[in-house]
């Protein structure tokens, strides 16, 4: 398939791309840079043995994109453009809702009008809200969120659902990622988030190379078995295959809209990671325990049933894959990717 990947320069489209040109697909990326740096490229270009064509452009922008479309015959997109920080959408909602809504806008316009008719979307676990027990199932609802963030992901899949089932031959899958970690295992490509982290992975990654002196654990009075709080942390090629399992499925099916969990139906608390992290760096990533983070949940965990009889797809990694191969990538790259 010919796929347009958006946001193909960013953390979790990389290792897509990655795994779609090994899968023999023939990979487009349009990133505007707003958070990738673009010596990215020379590493894909590295693991894929291919220059893989980029367009360095801001898709919110509808000329640039509907000329992309009338330039170039693509099978399918997959879109992961979009801005991801919590605390910051909070600061400055209307930037992550013009951003995070205009750039499907522009790409579903273009694409209906192109007669492109396979859409990927990255939305998140983050779609369930305040849900009090785990593990979360695709069919709960109503689907909502605590920030602008998580919002335009909620507003996005009602957009998204709306279109495909009002227009002929136009599919979607969304796929609601719970907590992707982890790195590819070369350690040339990796999460490298501008500015203090908010996620546990990089900030324990952050500590253990000396960036950051300790990590501090948001609280440890949890009902859970350790006091803290439990995720479904999902190696980032797991959540990789996953794309292009239901780039797939979508080939081969003739149902609009599609939505699965991407997770592995565990939940892992931060004590656990950060034995785990000790364990694959080894020695103790230090650590403070302080008080609990507003927002969170104290245990979220997938229920990967669908995607597993569906795609036929589950994730295979463990949590000691995920720190081993994130360390090999921090302790290779300590601060991220270079400038030039
Ligand atoms: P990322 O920031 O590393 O990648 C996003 C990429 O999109 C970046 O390269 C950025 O430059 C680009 N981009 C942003 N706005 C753009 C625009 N208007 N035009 C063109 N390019 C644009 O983020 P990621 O972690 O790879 O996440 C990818 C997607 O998955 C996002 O939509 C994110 O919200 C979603 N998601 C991420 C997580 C996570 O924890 N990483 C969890 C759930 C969902
Ligand atoms: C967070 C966001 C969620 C978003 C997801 C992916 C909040 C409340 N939730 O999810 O909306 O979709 O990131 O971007 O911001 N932790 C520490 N110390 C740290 C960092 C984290 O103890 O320095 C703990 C947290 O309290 C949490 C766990 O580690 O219990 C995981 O945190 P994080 O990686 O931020 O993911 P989520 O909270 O699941």
């Amino acid at each position: 398939m010919r796929v347009l990947v958006s946001g193909g320069a960013g953390y979790i489209g990389s290792h897509t791309v990655v795994q779609l040109v090994a899968a023999g697909h023939d990979v487009v990326i349009v990133d505007s840079f707003a958070n990738a740096k673009p010596t990215v490229m020379n590493r894909i270009e590295a693991l894929t043995g291919t220059a893989v064509p980029l367009h360095s452009f801001d898709i919110t922008d509808r000329d640039k994109t509907e000329h992309l479309f009338a330039s170039e015959p693509f099978d399918a997109v997959i879109h992961f453009a979009g801005l991801k920080a919590v605390g910051e959408s909070m600061d400055k909602p209307l930037e992550y809702y013009e951003n995070n809504l205009d750039s499907t806008f522009s790409l579903v316009r273009a694409m209906r009008r192109h007669g492109v008719p396979n859409l990927v979307f990255s939305s998140s676990a983050t779609v369930y809200g305040d849900r009090s027990e785990p593990p979360y199932r695709e069919d709960f609802e109503p689907i909502e969120a605590t920030s602008p963030y998580g919002r335009t992901k909620v507003f996005n899949e009602h957009v998204l659902r709306d279109v495909a089932v009002g227009s002929d031959g136009f599919k979607v899958a969304i796929l609601r990622y719970f907590n992707p970690v982890g790195a590819h295992p070369s350690g040339m490509i990796g999460d490298d988030p501008s500015g203090i982290p908010n996620n546990l992975m990089p900030f324990i990654a952050q500590v253990a190379v000396g960036r950051r002196d300790r990590l501090t654990v948001h609280g440890d009075d949890y009902p859970t078995a350790d006091g803290t709080c439990e995720r479904d942390y999902i190696h980032v090629e797991d959540l990789a295959a996953g794309h292009i399992a239901a780039l797939h499925w979508m080939a081969a099916h003739d149902r609009p809209v599609s939505t699965w969990n991407l997770g592995t139906g565990k939940g892992t608390s931060v004590l656990e990671m950060l034995s785990a992290f000790s364990r694959a760096v080894g020695r103790e990533v230090p650590y403070a325990v302080g008080p609990r983070r507003p927002g969170d949940q104290p245990r979220t965990w997938a229920d990967p049933a669908l995607a597993r009889d569906e795609l036929g797809w589950t994730a295979v990694k463990t949590v000691d894959d995920m720190c081993v191969d994130t360390w090999r990538w921090q302790s290779a790259n300590p601060q991220g990717y270079p400038d030039a």
